[in-house]
């Protein structure tokens, strides 16, 4: 199948079927694709929690609408902003010099330009920015998903910080977007609905 034709074969799924498991091969590929996300500056502000705990779902599903994607999925992505820029700027430069002092000295320049620009927002616009990035990952999740012939679900309809609570989320981290992954039950009961090409494109 095509990219094309995987994303139009993946929808939006409302129940999984609770006897299958997405494998730990295919989990490992769907990390990857998250891992190679484009992110602002490279800094990958985001973190994901991976909940396959059953406990942990049901839990979670009341505070999201009682939705039964998040209680019938195999594993649960829960997608979290980052806010602590500043280790963000500090650890993406020793990955990046290897731990060298000189390569690290010669890239200083770049480094005092990051804060420069992250260190002008406000908590709020860190925020804000650390979320867009997030849901570029949470994007290339979804994709890799129709590649891979697993079923997901794009879910905001939850409580972010009834959820932050439930995983014990540090100060830094905040839930912006989940992710329910596994294989459907049933075939979607519409095809897809979406706007003509000439409203989306001038
Ligand atoms: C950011 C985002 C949040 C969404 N939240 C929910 C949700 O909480 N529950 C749900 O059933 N669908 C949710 N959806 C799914 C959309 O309703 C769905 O993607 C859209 O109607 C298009 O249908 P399709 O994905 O089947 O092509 C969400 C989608 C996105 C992208």
């Amino acid at each position: 199948m095509t990219f094309l034709q995987n994303l139009d074969w993946r929808h939006a799924t409302k129940s999984f079927d609770t006897k299958t498991k997405v494998s730990d091969t295919d989990l490992a590929k769907l990390k990857e694709a998250i891992i190679m996300t484009p992110t602002s500056f490279g800094l990958e502000p985001f973190h994901v929690k991976i909940i396959t705990d059953q406990a942990v779902k049901d839990e979670i599903q009341p505070i999201s609408w009682n939705q039964p994607q998040v209680g019938t999925c195999s594993h649960l992505l829960v997608f979290c902003a980052r806010t602590d820029w500043e280790n963000r700027i500090h650890d993406y430069f020793e990955i990046a010099s290897g731990g060298n002092a000189d390569i690290k000295e010669k890239m200083k320049g770049y480094e005092e330009m990051m804060q420069g620009a992250l260190g002008a927002r406000t908590e709020e616009q860190i925020l804000d920015w650390a979320t867009r990035q997030a849901y570029i990952a949470h994007g290339f999740a979804l994709a890799a998903c129709a590649e891979l012939k697993i079923d997901s679900c794009p879910m905001e309809g939850f409580d972010s910080a009834a959820l932050d609570k439930i995983l014990d989320l540090p100060e830094n981290f905040k839930s912006v977007v989940m992710l329910p992954i596994g294989y459907r039950t049933e075939e979607p009961h519409h095809g897809k609905v979406r706007f003509p090409e000439s409203d989306l494109f001038s």
